[in-house]
């Protein structure tokens, strides 16, 4: 089975409006000849919508996501924006549960697995991630700690409704810190996640799930890790914001 690969950018709190506009502006220039890879780039909510205007009037096919999104549909929830929200300003993919929002914000897989349900409901394509601190990593709990964060975040689903589910794989230890993984660890890691959905769900849809690497990713390391067959893609932070590296990560097999 194939799975198109999908290279997707967090711009985490970089960029304003005319800055955002025009890195997506200037990406989507660079990927006019690419057709066999999905790209995403999740600017801060602010810009969001300005960027998918400009990318709709060029007619790109570079994808918007958010960063984050709350599960209630609306009400008396000062700062926060639903999934209708974002899809009415053109989002079609929304990451999920990232390190730094379970870390820094409290969230936890109950959140994470409303957030899921919510974006599902808006066709919105979620973008769960998980994966180990140091410490975890360092007492060999690492296959515990994804075991809980996806059978937490992932509860009381139905295979049918994650057909549009994407897994990142991000270590904590890896993000921003300039320590990949190994691409042979995190193949082992990516393998282990894809049987995991196979026994919870069925396998169909494990062999059918994307399943990205995400921490330090560079143009010089993702050729490697995009050789192993379990890694369909990237959540890329750093090296996504300046659109001429970021589009040498998206063209790795050049
Ligand atoms: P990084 O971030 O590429 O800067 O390590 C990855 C991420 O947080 O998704």
């Amino acid at each position: 089975m194939k799975r198109t690969p999908l290279i997707a950018g967090n711009w985490k709190m970089f960029k304003t409006c005319s800055e955002a506009v025009e890195t997506a502006k200037r990406l989507a220039e660079l990927a006019q000849k690419i057709t066999h890879i999905d790209i995403m780039i999740a600017p801060p909510f602010t810009s969001i919508a300005l960027v998918s205007e400009s990318l709709r009037n060029i007619n790109s096919r570079v994808d918007v996501g958010a960063q984050n999104l709350f599960y209630k549909k609306e009400g008396a929830y000062t700062g926060e924006i639903s999934a209708n929200m974002l899809k009415s300003a053109g989002v079609r993919y929304v990451i999920i549960g990232h390190s730094e929002r379970r870390q820094y914000f409290g969230e936890t897989d109950e959140d994470i697995c409303r957030k899921v349900r919510a974006s599902v409901e808006s066709n919105i394509f979620p973008i769960m991630c998980i994966g180990e601190t140091e410490t975890e990593k360092k007492e060999e709990k690492t296959l515990y700690v994804l075991d809980k964060q996806i059978e937490n975040g992932l509860k009381g689903f139905r295979s049918d409704e994650l057909a549009t589910l994407v897994i990142a794989y991000e270590p904590v230890w890896a993000i921003g810190t300039g320590n990949t993984a190994t691409p042979e660890q995190a193949e082992e890691v990516h393998k282990y996640i894809r049987s995991k959905i196979g026994k919870m769900f069925d396998f169909s849809l494990a062999e059918n799930m994307r399943i990205l690497y995400g921490g330090s990713v560079k143009p010089d390391n993702i050729s490697e890790l995009m050789s192993h067959q379990n890694v369909d893609g990237a959540l890329v932070g750093g090296a996504s914001l300046d659109a001429d590296n970021f589009i040498k990560i998206v063209n790795f097999n050049k």
